[in-house]
């Protein structure tokens, strides 16, 4: 059994101005329905951090945030003693360099807004992971699925990446269902369509096997 596990979940907003803001179409119910499935693993602390949504799960310790660089703050803040973190939020990639404190006007037919890239929190956990620690990471891609999730599974040094391909067939965003892959250092094993909470079920069998396999707390077992 795990003492510890780190959750993220939901999109980040990252604010442009008083109204307006990047975000993604992440709903958060993934991460809700993993977080779920740790309470009935017995799992003794739950640390839930979530950007805006309305899927936050009962009687774990959530943590709102709303920007990348409060959930990475957080995730930090939290870290220490960790045994499994899974990053199933959909942390955006840019933010804007400079909040506008005023409303911008539409004053021209043409605006550019610039954006910077925000750390990958992801990839820094990745580098500083403990040889006991689980690290899982979640992504959606539309092209080249294996080429960029293999890459992504061996860049952020994690023990398991659940890949979804992004397609008018399996939408991913905002429904209950979804069509995944899991990808470990050298398998692929692809998953029947099935609900998010049975995909809940299945991340955390196999973050049990993969404990096994790395013989982490084998007492318990
Ligand atoms: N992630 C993160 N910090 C970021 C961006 C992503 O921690 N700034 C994490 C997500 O929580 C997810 C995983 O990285 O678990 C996948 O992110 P994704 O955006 O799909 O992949 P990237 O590596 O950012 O690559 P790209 O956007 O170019 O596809």
């Amino acid at each position: 059994m795990f003492d510890r596990v780190l959750i993220t979940s939901g999109p980040t907003v990252e604010p442009i101005d008083p109204v307006r803001y990047i975000s993604n179409r992440s709903s958060g119910k993934t991460g809700f329905h993993i977080a779920n499935e740790a309470k009935k693993r017995n799992i003794s602390e739950i640390i839930f951090i979530t950007g805006p949504t309305c899927y936050l799960p009962s009687e774990v310790r959530c943590i709102k945030v709303e920007t990348a660089m409060e959930m990475r703050a957080r995730v930090f803040e939290n870290i220490e003693n960790v045994s499994v973190v899974i990053m199933v939020a959909a942390v955006s990639d840019y933010k804007t360099p400079t909040y506008f404190p005023h409303k911008i006007k539409k004053n021209s037919e043409k605006m550019t807004l610039e954006l910077e890239k925000n750390p990958d929190i992801l990839l820094e956990i990745g580098i500083k992971k403990k040889d006991n620690q689980i690290l899982v990471g979640f992504a959606a891609e539309t092209e080249n699925i294996f080429e960029n999730g293999k890459r992504k599974l061996a860049e952020k040094n994690m023990d398991l990446l659940v890949l979804n391909e992004i397609s008018k067939s399996n939408p991913g965003f905002n429904v209950d269902t979804n069509e995944v892959y899991f990808l470990t250092p050298g398998e692929i094993k692809k998953l029947p369509r099935m609900n998010k909470s049975d995909i809940a079920v299945n991340v955390w069998d196999k973050i049990f096997d993969i404990a096994r396999d790395k013989k982490i707390y084998e007492r318990q077992f």
